[in-house]
């Protein structure tokens, strides 16, 4: 459970982060029992945080990191992560980002398109080098998750489907200067249910059957991430089920001799252990609601404005016994800018300080100055 100075809280400009570091070691030890490291490549997916010093501490326990962009590649690099285990995904790579992360020296990429294989290919050529790439699959699969963050499904961008995937195959094989070492898959985000990953088990057992057959054999397979959190008892569940989550893949997927398995997991590792700490500026009566206006909004932290999601919210102050109800709304100009409806709490007044909770994956990193405010500040235990 995580623990709040809120004394120290006190005299701090709010809005900020807060991360409780002894939680995210408690976390990535439950990652490493459950999932050893000669057994699975766990990579942390680098979007969902991209803090310096929670970077660091991920890279401490030898984690390998999946990335995006440039940027991200910079930063994985920055924070001690191996190059050799940066995989480097994404739809949209450009030119100068590809020259780069064949500069660096990075594990894999995993290739998302027949364009992006050709351009590779020739980059590689004129650097004179030879890449390892994992062809991500579109595998479409149901994740059952909020649709914006659904990537499994054949209407959406992501991966090259199934009936393109012989072309891409040859394509590779054909090119000496690309060295196909896998297939990536990534069904979604925020699955709370281990079915959507059984699913992609067979579906991944039925391609590399299909392939064994012609006699091509993968050496990686790349699961993607997508490992739910609890965002309702984040005291009561703040480290996930990962024992469950990796014996889904331990049981279900055929996995050939020699093959390596990664995971590529963001939310689950980083979520629980950070809160987004704000204070209470009005407490304003309306017609028929009353409302809590607090000094963080949707540019602190966009997941309730962008995908109607909601972390729990906690008045670290009020020692009231009495509740009242109230919507828990910020400062910016946007009806969406709002952190809850009907939230009951106890009885709130001006100065109080707020958390809200499991903010530690896809907050601060999508913080933004829209309406030119300042952006929010970290501090870590
Ligand atoms: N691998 C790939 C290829 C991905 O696209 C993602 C997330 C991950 C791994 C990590 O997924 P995770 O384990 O964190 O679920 N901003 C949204 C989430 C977007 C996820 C995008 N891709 C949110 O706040 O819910």
């Amino acid at each position: 459970m995580t623990h709040f100075p809120i004394q120290k809280f006190k005299d701090i400009r709010t809005p900020f982060y807060y991360y409780d570091t002894d939680l995210l070691t408690a976390t990535l030890a439950a990652v490493r029992e459950a999932a050893p490291e000669k057994e699975f490549c766990v990579h942390y997916a680098i979007k969902a945080n991209t803090n310096p010093k929670i970077l660091k501490l991920i890279a401490d326990k030898g984690l390998g990191a999946d990335c995006v962009s440039e940027g991200e590649i910079r930063a994985a690099l920055d924070a001690g992560f191996a190059p050799e285990k940066i995989a480097f995904a994404g739809v949209g790579k450009s030119d100068v980002e590809i020259e780069f992360a064949i500069e660096s020296g990075i594990g894999c990429f995993n290739v998302e398109s027949m364009p992006e294989l050709e351009l590779i290919d020739e980059i590689a050529t004129t650097k004179d080098k030879v890449v390892d790439i994992a062809i991500r699959v579109n595998p479409n699969i149901e994740a059952h998750t909020h649709h914006y963050i659904t990537t499994g499904l054949k209407e959406n961008k992501f991966g090259i489907a199934l009936e393109m995937l012989d072309d891409a195959i040859a394509y590779c094989r054909r090119q000496p200067r690309l060295n196909l070492i896998g297939l990536h898959f990534h069904i979604g985000s925020q699955i709370t249910t281990n079915e959507p990953f059984a699913l992609l088990c067979e579906r991944i057992n039925e391609i590399t059957d299909r392939y064994s057959a012609q006699g091509i054999e993968f050496s990686s397979i790349n699961v993607g991430g997508g490992l739910g959190i609890d965002y309702i008892n984040p005291d009561a569940n703040p480290i996930p089920d990962f024992a469950s989550y990796f014996d889904a893949f331990r049981k279900k997927l055929n996995r050939r001799p020699g093959q390596t398995v990664h995971f590529e997991l963001g939310r689950s590792i980083v979520a629980q252990c950070g809160s987004l700490i704000t204070r209470v500026l009005y407490v304003k009566d309306g017609l028929e609601k009353k409302f809590v206006i607090v000094d963080a909004g949707m540019t602190d932290l966009i997941r309730p404005a962008l995908y109607q999601a909601h972390h729990h919210i906690q008045n670290l102050t009020s020692e009231a016994a009495e509740t009242d109800t109230y919507d828990v709304v910020g400062p910016i100009c946007e009806s969406s800018d709002c952190f809850g409806t009907d939230e009951t709490l106890p009885l709130t007044v001006r100065g109080d300080i707020f958390a809200l909770r499991s903010a530690g994956a896809y907050g601060e990193i999508m913080a933004s100055q829209y309406n030119c405010r300042r952006l929010p500040g970290s501090i870590i235990s």
